[in-house]
């Protein structure tokens, strides 16, 4: 890639956004309000705003291997408190995508080196769901029923926060766990069941 051509891009953007909206930077540095905290995979194939079609201001984004959140990883729980303490997002989304690569790294094998703690994570959503898995015969569907059960799983680690439950409670925010399918490029509700989730983990992840 020709990274001089990333500012000549970079250059044409703000003229076409300037051309439109002479205001369009001012208003933007002025702060954000977004509704929504998308946490998705880094993979390149997925990004955040192009596949849901919204502007910049309208997400507040966090990326990592296989759109993970791991109980004690800072990153992943500084972005949610931030999100929705302070930024008072009404929706968190959870984005996984068929085809990703970190969940079928842990369908596999090989020692990977310091990815190995990070992908233990979805090994551990894989044992959880071992029997539904297994019995699944077909080697790509159970890849993507592992896509999707990952999702769900995530979506449970974000309401085992305390961030999440208060604000669950407080004004109804919700949590969606969503797949993007890069084959068709749709984008898939999988209709986590949020209410029910919410009762049946509530009985052990509480926090007043
Ligand atoms: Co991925």
């Amino acid at each position: 890639m020709d990274i001089q051509q990333i500012f000549k891009n970079n250059q044409n953007w703000v003229q076409e956004k300037l051309s439109i909206d002479s205001n369009y930077f001012s208003n933007l540095s002025k702060g954000q309000s977004p509704d929504i905290l998308y946490i998705g995979c880094s993979d390149s194939r997925v990004t955040a705003e192009e596949l849901m079609g919204v502007s910049p201001g309208e997400a507040f984004v966090h990326r990592n291997i296989a759109n993970m959140v791991p109980n004690t990883d800072l990153s992943a729980m500084s972005v949610i408190e931030y999100a929705v303490l302070h930024l008072k997002v009404n929706h968190v989304v959870i984005c996984g995508h068929y085809y990703c690569g970190g969940v079928k790294a842990a369908m596999q094998s090989q020692d990977l080196g310091i990815l190995n703690p990070w992908l233990r994570n979805i090994r551990d959503v894989y044992r959880t769901h071992r029997k539904e898995l297994n019995d699944i015969q077909d080697e790509d569907q159970r890849y993507k029923r592992l896509v999707e059960l990952n999702v769900q799983e995530q979506c449970i680690n974000v309401i085992k926060t305390a961030a999440v439950q208060r604000a669950y409670r407080e004004r109804g925010l919700k949590v969606h766990g969503w797949v993007f399918d890069i084959n068709s490029g749709k984008l898939i509700d999988l209709k986590v069941e949020f209410n029910k989730i919410m009762e049946n983990v509530m009985e052990i992840y509480h926090l007043d």
